[in-house]
This record gives C-alpha cells, sequence and structure tokens, in this order.
C-alpha cells in the first residue's frame, strides 16, 4: 500500500502552481479587479458571481456557495478523487508525488487462517453435532435450501461453553488468537465460547476472507443476533454481508440491493436475487456506500414498511447525498408493514420482488416528498418552508449535472425561481440579511468564526505581537481550530488561504474551514481594520473564558470543595481591570 503523500509536498506543490491557471482552461477566467471572475461552472446562472482569488489560491461562488482550492476544484470539477486531483497538478507542475514509507501492516495471516477454521468448524457442527437436529430443522423450517446454506457456508455453533476452546485452544498462543479474532470472551478470569447453540452465518471481506460471524438463535431468546466484535480484520462500518457472494455470482452489477438482514440476503439469493447485501446491524456508513458504488452504479436501499424502517431510510439518504456524483443513482424500498425481504420473496416470488426494485422510488422523489409530507403545498408559506428544509440538503450533494437538477425540480415544486422566494424567518429585510441566508450553509457569526475568518483572510495576522492567549482554555466549539491555526501561521507565516486549509482535509473541520474561507472573500474589512478586529475577537473569547471560570469558581465554593489556589485565583478574576488580559 502507498503511504500518505506528506502535507510539507502539498503546501510546495500549492506553491508551485497557480489556482488560476488550473482554472482557466476549463472555465474562462476574466479579470476583475485583482480577482478573476466567470459563470459558475457548478450551478446555472446569468451573471458572473464566481471568483477566483488569486492571493488565497481559492475560488469562491457567491451565488451557488461553491468553493475550495486548487485540488478542491479539480475534485469537484473533473470529478478526481483526491489523490488523482495532487497528481494532476504534480503533473502539471513538472514534479513527482513522493509518498511516506507506508508503516508494517501487522501480520493478520494467523487470524484469517483461524476464521476460516472456526467457519469450516461451525460447519461440520451443523452436520455432525448430536444436537445439530434442532438446527437443521429451523433452517428448513424458514424455507432454507441445503444448498443455499451451502453457498453462504451456513454453519451451527454447539451449545456448551467451551467447544471452540476445546477444538482450538491448545495453548496460550491459541487462545489468544481467539481472543483477537473475536470467538471467545473473557468474564471474571473465565473463558468461554461467544457462539453458542446459534445459527452461525460467517462474514466474508470483499475477497472472500472470513472476518466474522453473525450468529442467530434458534427461538425467540435474547439476543437474537450476535455479531463478532470489532477485531483488527472485523469493521462493521466497512463491510457488507452478502457483497462478495454478489461479485462472485455476477460479473457485472448494475444495482445492488441494500438490505436490513442475513437472512434477508440468504433469502433473496435463493430466489436468484444474488445482487443483496446486509449492513450488519448499523446503519450504512459512506465507507459502505464508496465500496457499493464502486462495484455498481445504481443502489437500492430496501427498509421494511414500519417506523424503524423509514427512519433508516431517511437516515441513508442522509449519507448518500454527499456521494451522488454524476452517474451514480439512489432509490428507496419501502416494504409493506410487517415484511421484510426475506419474508415477501417467499409469498410473492422472485418477479414481483424484482418489479419492486425496479420500480423503487428515485432518490429526488423521495427526498421532495418526504419533506412536502406535512406541509400545505397550496400556499405560498408553505412552498417557502419546502424551499426552506430542501437547500441545506441540496447543497450537501456534490456539483455537477444532478445537483442542477435536484435545484430545477426544486424551484418547478415551489412554482418560484429559488431566488424569488420569500424568505419567510428572517425579521430584518436587510439585503446583505437575506443574500446570506441564500447560501444555506452560512454560519452564525460567533467570535471564534469571526477570528477564523479574519485569519483565512488575512494569515499575517498570526504574527501579530501580544495576541490575548488565555482565550485558549475556553472550552467552546472550534476553539481548538482556531488555536491550531493560529498556530500553523506562526510557523509558516507565508501560506496562503488554499495551503492552509489543505492542512485539514482530513479532519471534521474540513467543510466548516471551506465555507469559512468561502465567507472570508464574501465579507471584506478595510485592510487596516482587521488587526484591532481580530485582537478584539480574541479578547471577547477571553472575556467568555473568564467569566465561565468565576462561575465554576463560584460554584465550588458554594459546595466548598475550593482549595485556597482556586480562592486565591476568584479574588484575582473579580479584582482585575476586564480589559487585563488574563
Ligand atoms: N441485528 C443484530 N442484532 C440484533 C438484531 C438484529 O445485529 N439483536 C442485525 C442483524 O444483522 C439482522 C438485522 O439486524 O440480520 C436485521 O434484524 P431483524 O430485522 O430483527 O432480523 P431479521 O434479519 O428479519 O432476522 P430474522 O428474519 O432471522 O428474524
Ligand atoms: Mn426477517
Amino acid at each position: 500500500m502507498a503511504g500518505k503523500i506528506p502535507q510539507s509536498f502539498i503546501d510546495d506543490l500549492l506553491d508551485r502552481i497557480d489556482i488560476v491557471d488550473v482554472i482557466s482552461p476549463r472555465v474562462p477566467l476574466k479579470k476583475a479587479g485583482k480577482d478573476y471572475q466567470a459563470r459558475c461552472p457548478f450551478h446555472d446562472e446569468k451573471t458572473p458571481s464566481f471568483t477566483v482569488s488569486q492571493q488565497k489560491q481559492f475560488y469562491h461562488c457567491f451565488g451557488c456557495g461553491a468553493h475550495g482550492s486548487a485540488i478542491g476544484f479539480l475534485m469537484e470539477y473533473d470529478h478526481m478523487s483526491f489523490v488523482e486531483a495532487i497528481e494532476e497538478l504534480a503533473t502539471q507542475a513538472g514534479v513527482e508525488v513522493p509518498r511516506e514509507a507506508a508503516p508494517a501492516a501487522p501480520d493478520n495471516r494467523p487470524l484469517y487462517e483461524l476464521l476460516e477454521q472456526a467457519a469450516g468448524f461451525y460447519r461440520q457442527q451443523l452436520r455432525r453435532h448430536p444436537e445439530a437436529g434442532h438446527a437443521i430443522e429451523y433452517l428448513q423450517q424458514r424455507g432454507l435450501s441445503g444448498e443455499i446454506a451451502a453457498d453462504y457456508g451456513v454453519g451451527y455453533a454447539p451449545p456448551g461453553w467451551h467447544t471452540v476452546l476445546e477444538h482450538f485452544g491448545h495453548d496460550t498462543a491459541a487462545v489468544g488468537r481467539l481472543r483477537s479474532a473475536g470467538l471467545i470472551t473473557e468474564q471474571e478470569g473465565k473463558r468461554y465460547d461467544r457462539f453458542r447453540n446459534r445459527i452461525m452465518f460467517p462474514i466474508r471481506d470483499r475477497r472472500g476472507r472470513v472476518i466474522g460471524f453473525g450468529g442467530r438463535v434458534l427461538d425467540d431468546s435474547k439476543p437474537k443476533y450476535l455479531n463478532s466484535p470489532e477485531t483488527p480484520v472485523f469493521h462493521k462500518g466497512r463491510e457488507l454481508y452478502g457483497f462478495y457472494e454478489a461479485k462472485k455470482a455476477l460479473r457485472q452489477l448494475q444495482r445492488l440491493i441494500v438490505v436490513e438482514g442475513y437472512m434477508d440476503v440468504i433469502a433473496l439469493a435463493q430466489f436468484g436475487i444474488r445482487y443483496a447485501v446486509a449492513t450488519l446491524g448499523t446503519a450504512t456508513t459512506p465507507d459502505h456506500l464508496e465500496r457499493l458504488y464502486r462495484t455498481a452504479p445504481e443502489v437500492v436501499f430496501c427498509f421494511d414498511g414500519d417506523r424503524a424502517g423509514r427512519e433508516a431510510a431517511w437516515k441513508a439518504l442522509d449519507t448518500t447525498l454527499p456521494l451522488m456524483r454524476d452517474g451514480r443513482e439512489a432509490r428507496f424500498l419501502l416494504l409493506p408493514e410487517g415484511e421484510d425481504p426475506d419474508t415477501l420473496v417467499r409469498k410473492e416470488g422472485a418477479a414481483a420482488f424484482e418489479q419492486r426494485v425496479a420500480h423503487a422510488t428515485p432518490l429526488s422523489e423521495y427526498l421532495f416528498g418526504h419533506l412536502a409530507a406535512e406541509i400545505d403545498m397550496e400556499s405560498l408559506d408553505g412552498r417557502a418552508r419546502l424551499a426552506e428544509r430542501a437547500r441545506p440538503l441540496l447543497d450537501r450533494l456534490p456539483g455537477g449535472v444532478f445537483r442542477e437538477m435536484m435545484r430545477k425540480k426544486l424551484s418547478e415544486l415551489i412554482g418560484l425561481s429559488v431566488e424569488q422566494l420569500p424568505v419567510s424567518s428572517v425579521k430584518s429585510s436587510d439585503a446583505r440579511h437575506r443574500r446570506h441566508r441564500r447560501h444555506s450553509g452560512s454560519p452564525r457569526m460567533t467570535p471564534v468564526r469571526r477570528a477564523v475568518v479574519l485569519l483565512l483572510r488575512d494569515p499575517r495576522l498570526a504574527t501579530l505581537s501580544d495576541l490575548p492567549q488565555n482565550w485558549r482554555q475556553l472550552d467552546a466549539p472550534g476553539i481548538t481550530l482556531l488555536s491550531d491555526l493560529l498556530d500553523l501561521l506562526q510557523k509558516h507565516p507565508n501560506l496562503n488561504s488554499a495551503q492552509l486549509i489543505e492542512h485539514w482535509r482530513e479532519t471534521e473541520y474540513f467543510p466548516h474551514l471551506e465555507k469559512l474561507c468561502g465567507l472570508a472573500m464574501e465579507l471584506p474589512v478595510p485592510e487596516e481594520g482587521a488587526a484591532p478586529e481580530f485582537r478584539g475577537a480574541l479578547m471577547r473569547l477571553g472575556q467568555q473564558q473568564r467569566e465561565h471560570e468565576t462561575r465554576t469558581l463560584l460554584q465550588r465554593i458554594e459546595q466548598g470543595t475550593a482549595t485556597e489556589e482556586e480562592k486565591r485565583r476568584l479574588k484575582h478574576l473579580l479584582s482585575r481591570n476586564p480589559s487585563q488580559s488574563d
């Protein structure tokens, strides 16, 4: 596996290239003041609001809110992955992309081997164990054919507490392996088999290696399913049950169905629908979806028709939105109440079930239908509310034809162009406010955000002398980010905005930072005003910190738990002049 691309290389690369040269062959730019402008490639518009700042090496669209560095532009515009974008820019700059040495991967081979053997052991127990009769009966009663049970490697964990331990755990090393494979558990110093008296479903990774198990009870006892814990080779958020089997059965997959249960996957396969996979008792994750879309362009989410199913479907939609690049399709199939794919396919057969799948609701229809459900679409006010609810969701779609289509659909539904809509919940009619509401992601200007925006707008603020420091102890959202941002800039004062935010690409902060960087381009502050404003924002934060500390100390005194030192500190805080900085 290739190692990471060093951050210092990305800094250098962004120094060598110019975002204007990257964008202009794709979108012709016109010089406007010190920036460049064009009609935005990410939304439909007549007057140019797409702005590229050479100084910041950042683009931002005042109309639709699209924004990013040169890397981000290639990812959005050319649908490249992060690494592809870096490689493209490196080629343009005539340099090689270096890689950090990949850390030596731990050797998991013994674990895979043990899990494979365990799967074999459970299969064998289903045929041979003296108590296996009721397991076979159970499977028959559920309608499983012997053939499909063999295809999916279904087995049986016998009732004893030490069956697996006795079979595999000959010495300390073997017991250690059983433990890290999740096959045994320990409580109060006693070890025993994790899976007892259960039907065993081996879970394979996409290369077909057994990585864990799901075990079902044979009656109504609880828990109904027990899964392997997270282990070095088993990660629920990444793996999908039945994925390997689907890829093995069908060379070219056009469509994948995501269902909820092991038995659903197996029942569908038995009826010849061999392209269903199940999440492992978790919600669908972005990792799952990347994996699915790498294999097939269309994903159909199939959920039970109960409330839990509907909630799960909406959650899946939410996870899918940012991944809906052009060419990908998502549909939603809610089954009749009380049915799951297993019961339904057995009741109505494969053809009828596949009919349902083929007519599953497209993402766009599902999204708007769900939002419109409790809204009076006849009234202007209701339609405005629909727009308000839909916009933040549409904003999460990646730029492209699909997003544009969704925007169009929204304005059709509300019978107005998006811009014409009344802004119902804004009290002030101040034009600037209205404009900022339109970018529904526009965050409220707290002092932290204000400070971050000012820094992004003018990174040299970080080198001002005598900046207040005590705000760093404040426990508030964004403080860590502001603090890290400031530290980085003090070490590397010449980073431009693009280089700066690329340091955070792989963190949860990244989307916020990108947005704030866009905002930094929108909210001009007079150059000479930036320093006092920045200092002012930090001082306000410092004050919040002092107020918070004072409240906490007062509380401790009331409770009688304050130390002498804390009492002195409180006295100091209460006696000081509020403009002092500590
Ligand atoms: N699940 C789980 N733990 C549970 C219950 C469910 O991990 N205690 C997961 C399993 O992956 C299961 C899926 O959620 O396959 C769906 O659960 P459910 O709908 O309750 O079960 P079915 O798959 O319908 O199981 P069965 O038909 O065997 O009753
Ligand atoms: Mn079921």
